[in-house]
């Protein structure tokens, strides 16, 4: 079979396409056939040799994020038969409950091989049915990014009606998050830095929009939009660059979910976040239950991700460069 490894991380070019021979199910495992695959952030910190690829094991084949179909289940596998649709969970061991740290061992083109394959055999704990609705492209999309937002806003943040949520930049993570708040009748105000992109937003449902280049400010925006009382949640996937005009856009016992680097470093001051009495989270993807219940509510609301490209599996470099460029509205996929 064909598959990309990582041999030496030192950029988008160490990515080599190589023949690997079609692993075989252990007892407990489930081959499967990768249709698709998409691409986070993370992926490209991994592939530039970033802080996520210490200590992993190379050669190693990227991505967390894969759908495909079963074709062949080892002798004590009972969740799945061949034929079945699934996708792969981003920590193969986190089932549910709370993070632990030998989950950290078991995610997906990170400390083991991921998804970017033609085949894979993954132990069938570690795998979920994905919607009937939804394509393989639309299905490997939610794996990290998706079940993130549904973490943050959801499990962690119990979201509900009437709320509001601010949203910053387009990438994976927020789209997924402007979607979940819609479909739980909150309200969204969502940044970017290109007023295009604003526009489709809007067409998502985000209710107000503010350009961060053009408004460097936008954390007062957000009090304008909001009669100076703050948003409920923010979704943070700037970091310390961009934490500070958070809090400040957060309202008093506001949650703050703490979840991407995008903006660099800065300075946090701790006392503003004592007097709001603001909740700040920190969330790292979630549990195959937070992937099972997010699936069950896409379902229902027949929400569909939002994929700006899909590249073929040859130019998987391409796809890299791509979301390296920042040109992207929510997810790109690879198709296998
Ligand atoms: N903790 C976790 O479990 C977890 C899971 C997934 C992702 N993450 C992290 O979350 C972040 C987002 O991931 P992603 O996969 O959604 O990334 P992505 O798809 O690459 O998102 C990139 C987009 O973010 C926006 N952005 C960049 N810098 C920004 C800034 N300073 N302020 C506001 N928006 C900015 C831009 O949107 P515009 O073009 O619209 O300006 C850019 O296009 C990354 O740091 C990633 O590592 C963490």
């Amino acid at each position: 079979m064909k598959a990309y490894e990582i041999a030496e991380p030192k950029g988008i070019d160490s990515l080599q396409l190589v023949d690997r021979p079609i692993p075989k199910p252990k007892a407990k495992e489930v081959l499967v056939r990768v249709r698709a695959t998409s691409l986070n952030y993370r992926d490209l910190v991994t592939v530039k040799g970033g802080a996520v690829t210490r200590g992993i094991r190379l050669p190693l084949v990227p991505l967390s994020d894969g759908a495909g179909e079963v074709v062949e289940v080892g002798n004590e596998v009972t969740r799945f038969k061949p034929g079945d649709r699934v996708a792969a969970s981003f920590f193969q061991s986190w089932l549910t409950g709370p993070i632990e740290p030998a989950f950290f061992r078991s995610a997906l083109g990170g400390a083991v091989d991921g998804m970017l394959a033609e085949y894979t055999a993954l132990g069938e704990e570690g795998l979920v049915r994905i919607p009937d609705y939804m394509s393989f492209e639309e299905a490997a999309t939610l794996p990290c990014a998706a079940v993130t937002s549904w973490n943050a806003l959801v499990t962690a943040g119990h979201l509900t009606g009437g709320e509001s949520v601010l949203v910053m930049g387009t990438g994976g993570v927020s789209i997924f998050a402007l979607q979940f708040a819609r479909m739980h009748g909150a309200r969204v105000i969502a940044t970017s830095s290109s007023d295009a992109k604003l526009g489709r937003l809007r067409e998502l449902g985000a209710s107000e929009v503010i350009n961060y280049k053009t408004t460097p400010d936008w954390e007062i925006k957000v009090l304008e939009m909001t009669d100076n009382g703050g948003v409920d949640h923010v979704v943070e996937v700037g970091g310390a660059g961009t934490l500070a005009k958070s809090i400040r856009a957060a309202k008093l016992g506001g949650r703050i979910s703490l979840i991407g680097l995008l903006a660099g470093g800065g300075q946090i001051d701790p006392m503003p976040i004592l007097l709001k009495g603001i909740t700040l989270q920190g969330i790292y993807v979630g549990s195959r239950t937070m992937f099972e219940q997010m699936n069950r509510a896409m379902e229902i609301n027949r929400v569909h991700p939002v994929i700006d490209r899909v590249f073929p599996f040859s130019e998987a470099r391409e796809a890299y460069r791509y979301l390296e460029s920042g040109a992207h509205f929510g997810k790109i996929c690879i198709a296998v």
